[in-house]
């Protein structure tokens, strides 16, 4: 039996379409609660709220990465005092994961919390309640992201500038790029098969 020659086609541009709309990623449930909390924070300062940033969020995860090994205590995450976090060597390295580098990450803050289990009431006030309250009540920041391994959530957060911006310059459309030209070859290959 012959399927008719462009059945294909419709399934063809259906899986384009599939593909380049934007991954879907859940998001777990700590980082969303911490999400809207630290919304829900800002409302009540009058303040707008803060819209999801990937960039921020895929380099929030990997300052996770580099915390989850380390234990909570009081000299870890929101309670450390300024100026003593650990840094990191390969922060570079980081950022390069990211498509981001120093340029357009400057103005942004990056605020690690430990908290054991995340217990979400505990993971909001580490970061309502703590310093880091003076970045999430500051207007300057408009962006967030939010990461979260083993005890450890991290946020950060972005600016409007281009110091903060977390977009990458010239990254910005690679991976829908990429799709577009994958999907142009997917149906030139189809149809070739068709013909
Ligand atoms: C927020 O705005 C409302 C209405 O304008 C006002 O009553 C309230 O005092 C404001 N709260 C803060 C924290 O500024
Ligand atoms: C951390 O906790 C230990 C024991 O509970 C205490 O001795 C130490 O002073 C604390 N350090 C700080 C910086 O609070
Ligand atoms: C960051 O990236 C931009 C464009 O990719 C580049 O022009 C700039 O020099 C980079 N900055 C640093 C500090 O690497
Ligand atoms: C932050 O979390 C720790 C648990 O790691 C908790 O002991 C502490 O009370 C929390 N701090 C605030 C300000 O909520
Ligand atoms: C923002 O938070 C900081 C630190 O908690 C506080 O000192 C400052 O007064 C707050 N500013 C506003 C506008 O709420």
């Amino acid at each position: 039996m012959a399927l008719p020659k462009f059945s294909l086609l419709p399934v063809l541009l259906l899986f384009c379409i599939l593909l380049m709309s934007e991954p879907v990623k859940c998001d777990n449930d700590e980082e969303d609660n911490l999400y809207q909390g630290i919304n829900n924070y800002r409302a009540s300062l009058n303040l707008t709220a803060l819209t999801k940033n990937k960039n921020a969020e895929c380099f929030a995860d990997e300052i996770a990465d580099q915390f989850k090994n380390q234990p909570c205590t009081n000299t870890t995450g929101a309670n450390t005092v300024p100026g003593t976090e650990p840094s990191f060597s390969n922060y570079p390295d980081l950022l390069t994961k990211c498509h981001l580098n120093v340029s357009n990450t400057r103005d942004g803050a990056v605020m690690p919390a430990c908290v054991p289990g995340l217990d979400p009431r505990l993971v909001l006030t580490n970061f309502t309640q703590s310093l880091y309250s003076g970045n999430l009540n500051d207007t300057k920041y408009t962006g967030i992201g939010i990461g979260s391994e083993g005890n450890w959530i991290v946020a950060t957060v972005t600016t409007n500038t281009p110091g903060g911006s977390f977009v990458p310059y010239n990254c910005a459309n690679l991976i829908s790029k990429i799709g577009l030209v994958y999907c142009l070859m997917l149906l030139l290959v189809g149809n070739l098969f068709l013909l």
